[in-house]
Order: structure tokens, then C-alpha cells, then sequence
């Protein structure tokens, strides 16, 4: 049996290690790919602590389910199922599948899943997906965003790097981007016309209004950013809030209110890995990457992820 290198979550809360496990062998309607970057994720950090303690139901009540973390992937495909028509052995991919901070990882076809762009590394396919498709998601609330003035707090996480780029692709009139001193030149290179830095400044006591108020890093409340909405305007958050509050407060303030607050939940499908990939393609989105580690280093990159200071993307590399 041909085995690989994994990291692999144990039954200890939070345990996490390198193994040797068998490679996979692909289903009739999975390619087997060659993981050459993968990355280290919030939500892999949340599943990994079964914060929300919910998410037990989904992920394992007392063990997870998945053994290997991980959901991004760039690599090569090495095998195919008898029914994969859309991949070839040596297409070079990049996509979302549980399990992917390995060496070897099977993907459905028609899974997040799609043929890497062109002059585009490993390293950076490994880290669009996740940030790209939240973002999205959440911006296709604030839809149609053109002509719209939008503010992003937390620019500089995964989320927040992809939220800024993606807000002027769909044409927003005045991009606000709020993040920490360092990160401002980042942040303004992106898209964002203004930048505010919030260890100086509090954005919403100087008196100006966005018809979005985007929350990218589920630091900031509904309640504390009212004042900054414009009528009818719209609090975009990324988590579940204290006490998980977020959902209900979208639920009221469908009817309550001239000022709406939601949460999007993100959909890793192919189509939404498509739509990142012609962004990509068009220039109008690219990965930021913050730190770099071998795969054998996946309990170290975790720990700086799990610190919530990462600036954009950690990206393990597998060699
Ligand atoms: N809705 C979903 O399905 C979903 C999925 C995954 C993750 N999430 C949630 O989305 C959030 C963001 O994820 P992410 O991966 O983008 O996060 P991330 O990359 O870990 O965000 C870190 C960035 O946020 C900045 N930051 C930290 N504290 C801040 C504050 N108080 N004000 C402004 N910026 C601050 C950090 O910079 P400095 O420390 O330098 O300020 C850092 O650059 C997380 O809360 C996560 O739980 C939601």
C-alpha cells in the first residue's frame, strides 16, 4: 500500500499531527490529486476547536469525522475515476475538499473544482477559494453594489483582502477599507479609495454613512455600526456573534427597521469555483499571502492563523 504524509486532527480537543496514511483511490466520479499548496484556514481553526460548539453535530460528536483538516487545494491530478470526463492525469487544478492538508486528496468532478489559471503559482491557487467565495457570497447581498458606497472592516484578513478587490469589480462608488497601520498601503493597493486605520481612528464616530457596512472579520456589531448605515442600508457580518446573535438580529431586521443586518453562508459548488477562477483571469482578484510553511509545520501555522492576525492568506507547501 502506497502511504503519504497528512496532517491528522486526534480525539484530544484541538490535537493535531503529522501521519502517514494510505494515499486514496479515486471513485468512478473523483480525480485523485497531487496536493502541491494547501492552506490553513479560520474555518479550519474552528472545526479543528469544534467552535461552534454546533458544528459537533456536522463535523463529529466526539471525534471528527474527517481526519485530515484542510479545504483549499492546488496541485496536479494524478488519477481519474472511469466516469471523469471534465479532468485529465496532468491537468494542473485548484479547489475546495475537506481533507486537503495532505499529500494526496480524491475530489468529486463535480465538486469545487476547476483547471488552475494560467501563470498563476501553486502557492496562490491555494489560497483564492475560501477568502473569494465568502466574499462573494456576502457581497451578492449588498447586489447590485454599483454606484454604492461600502465599508470593510477587517480588510486585511482572507475575507476582508478578497472583499475589497471583489467590491470594486461590482463597481462600488467609494470603498472604505479598515485594518491596522501596517496594513493600510495593502489595503489601499486592492481597490479601497479610503483607508482608515482603527488603532487611531473609530469609523463609526466620524459622521459618515455607507449604504454597506461590511463586517469581514466578525469584530464589530450591528448595534455599534447603525449610525454609519445610510437609510435602508445594509450590516454585512462574516460570524455568529456574541451569544450567536447575528442570525436572529437578521431574521428581526427583516421586518423591523429600514436598516437590515445578514449573514451569509458561503456555497464551496462548482460554479462559485468557476466564478473565482474568471476573476482571477480578468486581473480584477489575486491571493494575498502572508506566510509560507511546510506541510510538516501544519501545528505551527495553525497556532499563527488561530491568533486571528494573520494579514490575508497562510499557505502550507507541499513538496
Ligand atoms: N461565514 C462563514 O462561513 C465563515 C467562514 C470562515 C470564517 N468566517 C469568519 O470570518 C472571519 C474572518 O475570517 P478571515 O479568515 O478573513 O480572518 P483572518 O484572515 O484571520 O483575519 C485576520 C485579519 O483581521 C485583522 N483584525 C484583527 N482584529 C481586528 C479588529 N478588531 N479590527 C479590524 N481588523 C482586525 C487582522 O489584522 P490586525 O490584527 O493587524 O488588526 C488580520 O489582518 C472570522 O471571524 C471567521 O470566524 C466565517
Amino acid at each position: 500500500m502506497q502511504m503519504m504524509t497528512a496532517a491528522v486532527l486526534n480525539a484530544a480537543p484541538g490535537g493535531l499531527q503529522i501521519e502517514q496514511l494510505p494515499i486514496p483511490e479515486p471513485r468512478a466520479n473523483e480525480v485523485l490529486v497531487k496536493v502541491h499548496a494547501t492552506s490553513v484556514t479560520r474555518s479550519d481553526c474552528g472545526f479543528r476547536a469544534a467552535d461552534p460548539f454546533f458544528s459537533r453535530i456536522f463535523i463529529g460528536l466526539l471525534r471528527p469525522k474527517r481526519r485530515i483538516p484542510g479545504m483549499e487545494l492546488a496541485g496536479v491530478v494524478e488519477a481519474v475515476g472511469a466516469a471523469v470526463t471534465e479532468f485529465d492525469v496532468g491537468d494542473e487544478v485548484f479547489g475546495i475538499r475537506g481533507g486537503a492538508n495532505a499529500e494526496y486528496v480524491c475530489v468529486r468532478e463535480q465538486g469545487a473544482l476547476a483547471h488552475k489559471p494560467a501563470g498563476m503559482s501553486f502557492e496562490e491557487a491555494a489560497a483564492v477559494s475560501d477568502g473569494g467565495i465568502i466574499a462573494l457570497a456576502c457581497l451578492k447581498k449588498a447586489d447590485p453594489l454599483k454606484g454604492r458606497s461600502i465599508l470593510i472592516y477587517g480588510a486585511s484578513g482572507a475575507i476582508g483582502t478578497a472583499a475589497v478587490q471583489l467590491a470594486k469589480h461590482f463597481g462600488a462608488a467609494g470603498i472604505t477599507g479598515v485594518c491596522n497601520t501596517k496594513n493600510l498601503e495593502l489595503v489601499r493597493s486592492l481597490g479601497a479609495d479610503v483607508v482608515i486605520d482603527y488603532t487611531q481612528e473609530d469609523f463609526t464616530k466620524n459622521g459618515e454613512t455607507y449604504d454597506v457596512v461590511f463586517d469581514a472579520v466578525g469584530k464589530h456589531s450591528f448595534r455599534r455600526c447603525r449610525r454609519s448605515l445610510k437609510q435602508n442600508g445594509i450590516y454585512i457580518e462574516t460570524d455568529l456573534g456574541f451569544m450567536w446573535h447575528v442570525p436572529l438580529l437578521a431574521l428581526a431586521t427583516r421586518w423591523i427597521g429600514d436598516k437590515k443586518a445578514t449573514l451569509p453562508i458561503p456555497s464551496y459548488t462548482k460554479e462559485n469555483i468557476l466564478a473565482i477562477k474568471e476573476l482571477i483571469e480578468a486581473s480584477e482578484y489575486r491571493a494575498v499571502i502572508d506566510r509560507r510553511y511546510p506541510l510538516e509545520d501544519v501545528v505551527e501555522a495553525t497556532t499563527y492563523v488561530e491568533t486571528g492576525q494573520k494579514t490575508g492568506n497562510v499557505v502550507l507547501t507541499v513538496t
